[in-house]
């Protein structure tokens, strides 16, 4: 056995050093370093210095001089990072610490007065808000755009019949266009969610500093205004401990992903072989190894199961932040981690979604066929029952479930049945009853607001555009 060799002492960190003698273990700095995640944050990071600096200049806290070095170097090290130049370094921990490292290698000692009146404390938390808000943007439109997509089936799928399921089991016909408006609906309430998040998220922590405010005359509105934040957040303590606005964020996402997961599955079952419903692009299926007549619809599997990822992520960060007291703890550094996943998983899952339905084809003869079968337009039958005979509904329903049963033994669907058939059961049943029976008249006749008739479809896919797009 050979001797682990003893890990060699790191220098003090120079940023926080001061009272150190040695440097961390090396186990310590590995648990402390979070820049392979936290650098995701420089742009936001940078602008935050960018803000705070000028406000540290006009209220007297800086020289100008300085200011202005500052603001030249922060430039200089976004150049850097945005051309790949910038080395990062993992004794500098984390994305606060390299930006203001390398500052100093830049512009010397008035980098050293940039964190002047304010902590990693406010720094992070800042960073963090304006990364979300900054995802936030950047998802609304990629939501948009699939219920675009939707939006463009639906109407063109307006009188297209499916059987509409409940318990999977055919229960009543509806249009293919209706069905696809049902997401529409549902993504319209995920970007609303996405929005209440933002609103609230939209209070800067800057100038908390590290948990009690600062002594330096700040101008903690001007930093805020800079930074596009509605105000400054009213108190210090949980300007650095509050991480609820991320929370939100992953509440959202995982919502919306389990919206996009039910699609996904029902895009699984439509394509499967036993339903051909639909058929979905090569551009979005892939093939097996082995089986060569395999088609999977891997994408639709992916977007079902990154939405696990998403549940996860809300979970993970609910769990790291529910015992931990006032104000920041480090904890709080992991954070990051699930919220960045979160934001791509569901930035891929929504873009794949709106590429799958752009391009799936419809099997409408199929879903036809299935939705004419099944004793589907039973509903149909009873309310014939009641709006002609005058029956009471409960007395029309147990009339239509006799002819179902009849129907059953005879191996035919309800328009299969011989007027002797049904009146046997009901004699006042006329041959006009047929009207009601096939799965196209069924859909039509339902036209009640919001309902599934194609006249009511083309004008909610009209209402939506207003209201959506
Ligand atoms: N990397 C840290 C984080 O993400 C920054 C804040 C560190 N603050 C501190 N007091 N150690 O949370």
């Amino acid at each position: 056995m050979t001797a682990k060799p003893k890990p060699a002492k790191m220098p003090a960190n120079p940023l926080w050093g001061g009272r150190f003698a040695t440097g961390p273990a090396e186990i310590m700095a590995r648990i402390n370093v979070s820049i392979d995640v936290d650098r995701r944050l420089y742009a936001q990071d940078i602008a935050a210095s960018r803000a705070h600096a000028a406000m540290l200049a006009r209220q007297g806290i800086l020289k100008p001089a300085d200011a202005e070095a500052i603001l030249g170097g922060l430039d200089r090290v976004l150049a850097e990072i945005e051309s790949g130049n910038f080395v990062f370094k993992a004794e500098l921990e984390d994305i606060h610490m390299n930006v203001e490292a390398r500052l100093a290698e830049l512009i010397g000692e008035p980098a050293g007065r940039l964190h002047t009146a304010r902590s990693r404390n406010d720094q992070v938390a800042t960073d963090f808000r304006l990364w979300i808000r900054d995802a936030i943007d950047a998802l609304d439109p990629a939501l948009k755009d699939l219920q675009l997509a939707l939006l463009d089936r639906a109407e063109e799928h307006a009188a297209t019949i499916m059987p509409g399921l409940t318990h999977l089991q055919p229960a009543q016909p509806v249009t293919f266009g209706h069905h696809l408006l049902a997401y529409v609906e549902m993504v319209g309430r995920d970007r609303g969610r996405f929005a209440d998040c933002r609103t609230r998220l939209n209070e800067c922590p800057l100038g908390a500093a590290a948990l009690a405010g600062t002594s330096f005359p700040i101008d903690r509105d001007a930093t805020a205004t800079a930074l596009g934040f509605d105000g400054p957040a009213a108190n210090s303590l949980d300007a650095v401990s509050a991480r609820d606005f991320a929370i939100e964020f992953l509440a959202a996402s995982a919502i919306a992903g389990t919206h996009l997961s039910r699609l996904a599955e029902e895009l699984i079952l439509w394509v499967s072989d036993r339903w051909r419903f639909v058929t979905l692009s090569d551009a979005f299926t892939t093939g097996s190894s082995i089986m060569p007549q395999k088609r999977n619809p891997d994408a639709a599997e992916l977007v079902r199961g990154k939405s696990g990822r998403l549940i996860g992520a809300l979970h993970q960060l609910l769990i790291v932040i529910k015992g931990l007291p006032l104000a920041y703890a480090k904890d709080m550094q992991e954070d990051k981690p699930p919220v960045f996943d979160a934001a791509d998983s569901l930035g891929l899952c929504v873009a794949a979604t709106a590429g799958m339905i752009r391009d799936l084809r419809v099997n409408a003869a199929v879903m036809l066929e299935a939705a004419a079968g099944g004793f589907a337009t039973a509903t149909d039958l009873a309310d014939w029952l009641v709006r002609v005979l005058g029956l009471p509904f409960r007395q029309a329903h147990h009339v239509t479930g006799q002819l179902v049963h009849i129907a059953e033994k005879r191996g035919v669907d309800l328009v299969g049945l011989s007027l002797e058939d049904m009146r046997a059961i009901e004699p006042r049943i006329d041959e006009t009853v047929f009207s009601v029976l096939t799965a196209e008249r069924s859909a039509a006749s339902r036209t009640s607001f919001g309902g599934t008739a194609p006249q009511r479809v083309h004008e909610a896919v009209q209402a939506a555009r207003r209201r959506f797009l």
